[in-house]
Order: structure tokens, then sequence, then C-alpha cells
């Protein structure tokens, strides 16, 4: 280096400093195991207690990592939609996603991601979205008479991951799930199990490796993977177009007149899958939660509906009209976020708003986090939909509220969920009074996405009469 280069690039460094390039600050933690004992034993808690003590970002080491937890709205915008094609979805997604997803558009990165995505997008079009409105109401409406009977006790959180199970197999795919749903809810299951001992491992163990626990996790994927390359191979055999997502994905061109090969038609179908369906069911039985545990909020959706709708089926047109029931969602999202977290990790060095975010160091966000923070929200604890005003919205800071993240890799699903969600959890507000098991309360598990893990969500299932009215108003009334 001569001295002309040496003086250049101190005088760079100097630069820096003059704009005040600061580290991100390193929790106090043990040395070697960092934090990786303390975030194993509770994620939410150490979370949270990091976003108190560290406001716009900490780095912790987790197992052989320094994850850096970002809480602040500004950053979390910068990461998202300015400067996104500076971050991929990292060593996590390559290694958690990597066997069950392969390159599907969740894990993928890059130009092949690209791809892939302008191939997708246009099967979830809003006009073929809106046409799965039937679809949903005929399955919540058959789950209604089918299993909800009055008096009787349901771990509702099973109930949606069928029901969505069900509609996702019947909109995206042009398949009856009923017969494997049994086999996806349990494969689901155990995917999402090993997938998170699998987080907890340094390094991942191959497909081949012949352990008890990598078996059943084969077993798991394998039984899924059957299912999607049967529903490929019998679409492909026909050679129709159903007018669904499969038929889009199957007979989809790139510019260069390319379709998918097998292999990707099996990761971006277990991918839609995956992500099309638990994430929705977890959503509605938090949703069912918090209205059970807040009935003068159950009632006023009730009350909105009955004024809006009647007792006639909710249909596609209502759902503009359903201005609470929009925000009860917004709300439940914002409270028991389904994807409760999000990573990324620069592919080069990146400075925003001062901090230094190095290259290959993974990065936290966590909409639950996001969520109960006392200087987004006020009063963050309470589930108050008639927050979701307008002007409340416009004043939060970008970046303070993405369930869904944000940016180009924006979640693909989010009309379809939106859609789903209301028509379910509206037609059952319509028939039922949210009620849980008397004395339950569920527990909350941080697997892949947020859930109330193995004993589900117990409820009472009350349906509305005259009576039952009465008791719901006169409830509503005392915690009014
Ligand atoms: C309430 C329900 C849902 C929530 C909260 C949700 C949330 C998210 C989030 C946070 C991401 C970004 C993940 C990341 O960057 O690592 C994502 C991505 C994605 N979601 Fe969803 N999702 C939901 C429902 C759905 C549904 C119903 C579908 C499909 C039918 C879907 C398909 C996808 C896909 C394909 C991506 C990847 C997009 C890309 O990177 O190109 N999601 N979702």
């Amino acid at each position: 280096m001569n001295a002309h280069t040496t003086q250049k690039v101190a005088s760079e460094k100097q630069a820096v400093s003059a704009i005040g390039v600061r580290e991100v600050p390193r929790v106090d933690e043990p040395p070697i195991i960092g934090s990786t004992v303390r975030f194993q034993k509770d994620q939410l808690a150490f979370v949270l207690d990091l976003q108190q003590k560290y406001p716009d970002v900490a780095k912790a080491r987790i197992l052989h990592l320094d994850w850096h937890f970002v809480f602040n709205p500004a950053i979390i915008h910068e990461i998202n939609v300015r400067q996104w094609e500076k971050f991929n979805k990292g060593w996590l997604a390559k290694t958690l996603w990597k066997l069950f997803l392969g390159n599907g558009l969740v894990p993928n990165d890059g130009e092949h991601w690209r791809r892939q995505h302008d191939l997708i997008k246009p099967g979830f079009h809003r006009q073929r979205i809106d046409s799965y409105a039937p679809v949903m109401l005929d399955e919540t409406l058959q789950m209604i008479e089918r299993d909800f009977q009055d008096g009787t006790i349901r771990d509702i959180r099973e109930d949606m991951n069928n029901l969505a199970l069900r509609v996702v197999g019947r909109t995206l795919f042009g398949a009856d799930m009923s017969d494997h749903q049994g086999a996806v809810f349990k494969a689901m299951h155990n995917i999402s199990k090993i997938l998170v001992e699998h987080i907890n491992l340094p390094i991942p163990t191959p497909r081949w490796w012949p352990s008890a626990s990598n078996r059943r996790k084969i077993d798991a994927i394998e039984e899924l993977e059957e299912v999607i390359k049967r529903l490929i191979a019998e679409r492909r055999a026909s050679g129709k177009d159903e007018g669904d997502v499969l038929s889009h994905i199957i007979f989809a061109k790139d510019p260069s007149g390319k379709g998918m090969t097998n292999k990707e038609l099996r990761d971006e179908a277990m991918t839609l899958l995956f992500a099309g369906h638990e994430t929705t069911a977890h959503t509605m039985t938090w949703a069912w939660y918090l209205l059970a545990k807040n009935p003068h909020v159950a009632e006023k959706l009730y009350a909105e509906i009955e004024e809006k709708v009647g007792n006639r089926p909710i249909q596609l047109d209502d759902l503009d009209n359903l201005t609470y029931l929009h925000q009860v969602i917004k709300e439940s999202l914002r409270l028991m976020p389904a994807v409760w977290t999000y990573t990324r990790c620069p592919t080069e060095d990146v400075v925003i708003e001062g901090y230094r975010f190095p290259k290959n160091q993974p990065i936290f966000i966590s909409q639950f986090a996001l969520g109960r923070d006392p200087r987004i929200h006020p009063d963050p604890l309470t589930f108050k939909p008639e927050r979701w005003t307008r002007e409340y919205e416009r004043a939060l800071p970008r970046g303070a509220y993405v369930p869904f993240a944000a940016g180009p890799r924006v979640c693909l699903g989010q009309g379809f969920a939106q859609m789903e969600m209301k028509i379910v959890l509206g037609t059952l507000i319509q028939h039922l009074v949210p009620a849980l098991k008397p004395g339950f309360e569920p527990d909350v598990v941080t697997e892949l996405s947020l859930h109330p893990g193995e004993r589900g969500l117990q409820i009472l299932v009350k349906h509305r009469d005259k009576q039952v009215k009465k008791q719901a108003a006169n409830q509503a009334e005392q915690s009014a």
C-alpha cells in the first residue's frame, strides 16, 4: 500500500466515525455460550427483555453466531424495503428450511428467487383469490355443522389447522385434503418440532444421517412429498388448467419460455402448503382466544355482523364493510402474531441509523416484540381493536407493524390469508359465542409459528340462541 492509499483509507475511516458509525451493543452475557441457554429457555421472554434494555438493536451470541436483534422500526424498514437487496434469508433459512422446502420461495434468494417469484405471483392475482371466497365459506359452514356440537369441548387449534389445510387444498391445489388431513397435521407437527430441535444444533444433520430423530424427520417430509408429487403428476397428466394455483405454476413460463422443473414444482408446492395453512390457522386460533378473553369485543363484532350481514352467509362483497372485523384481525396479529419472528442476513457490511451490521451476521426481527412495544402502541397488552383507526395507522412509524413482513419479500399470501381469516372468523362469530373450556389457559409455544402447544386451545362450543345471546350481553356489560 503506498502512502497515498494509506492516507485515503485513514481519511475514509475518519469520515465513517465522523458520521457516527457505532457497533451494535453486545448484551451482558458469559463468554463462549453467550445467551444460548437464556434464549432457548424462553425465547419470548428473552426477546422482550432485550427490547426493554436496548430499544434500537442488541447483539447476543446464540450457539456459534452473533445475532443482531433489531427493535427500532426505522432500521426494520430499511432492511425490509429500502436496502432489501443487501440481505438474504441467511443461515437459518438455508439449514432449517432446505430439507423441507428446498428452494421454495420462503428460503430462496437472488436471481432464482426473483424468477420463481415472478412465475408464481400472478397465481395470487386479486381476481383469482376472490374466486376462492365460496370455498372458504363452504368449508367453514361444513365444519360448524359437522364438528361443533353445542356444549362440547374442542381443540380449536386442530380444527383451524384442518380447516385451513382443506381450504388450501381445494383453492390452491384443487384437491380434497380430507383423506390426508390427519397425516398432514401429524407430519406438519413432526416437521415443526424436529425443525426446532434442528435450530438447536450448530451443525445440521444431512438427510442421510441414520439417527432416529432424523428418520422421523425424513418420514414426515416424505409423507407430505408424496401427497404433493401425486397432485403434480395427476395435473400434469390431465394437461388441464383448472384455474387454481397448481395449474398456474405447472403451466407458467418465464420470458425464455421455460417452465418449472419437477423439483422446482415440488419445492414451491411444499412451500405454499406449509406457508399457506399453519400461519392462517394459528392466527385464527389466537384471534378466537382473544375474543373469548374479551367478550365485549366479541359482542361488538357480532353486532357489526348482525347489522351488516344479518343471518345470511357472509359474501365476498361484505368484507369491505366489516370494519370492526378488520380491526379485530389487525389487533390479533399485533398481540399474537403467528409468524412471531423472521430473519435476514447482510450480504455485505451495511450501516443503518448509524449502526454497523456486519456481513453474514444474522438479524432477528420480531413482530411479537414490535407489537408489545409501549413506545409504538400505548397500553400494548390490552386487546383493543378500536385502536386501528386510519389516523393511528398513519401515525405508526414505518416498519413498526409487519406481521406479513414488507417490501419485495412480503408474504405472497397476504390477500389470501386476510380474506380467509375474515370469512372464517366472521362466520364463526355468527354462529358461536367465543368461550374457552372453563379453567383452561393455553401455553404459548415458539416453534416455527407461535401456537398453543400440545394441549391446543380447548374451547367450549356455545351456539348462539336467544338465551346465550342474553348471557353474552350481560357479560359484555360487566367487563366493559
Ligand atoms: C396470517 C397468515 C400469514 C402470515 C402471518 C404470514 C406471514 C409471512 C411472513 C412474515 C413472511 C416473510 C417470511 C420471511 O421473510 O422470512 C411470509 C412469506 C411468505 N408467505 Fe406468508 N403469511 C401468512 C399466510 C400465507 C398464506 C395463506 C400463503 C399462501 C397461500 C403464504 C405464502 C407466503 C409465501 C410464498 C412467502 C414467501 C414470499 C417471498 O419471499 O417471495 N403466506 N409470510
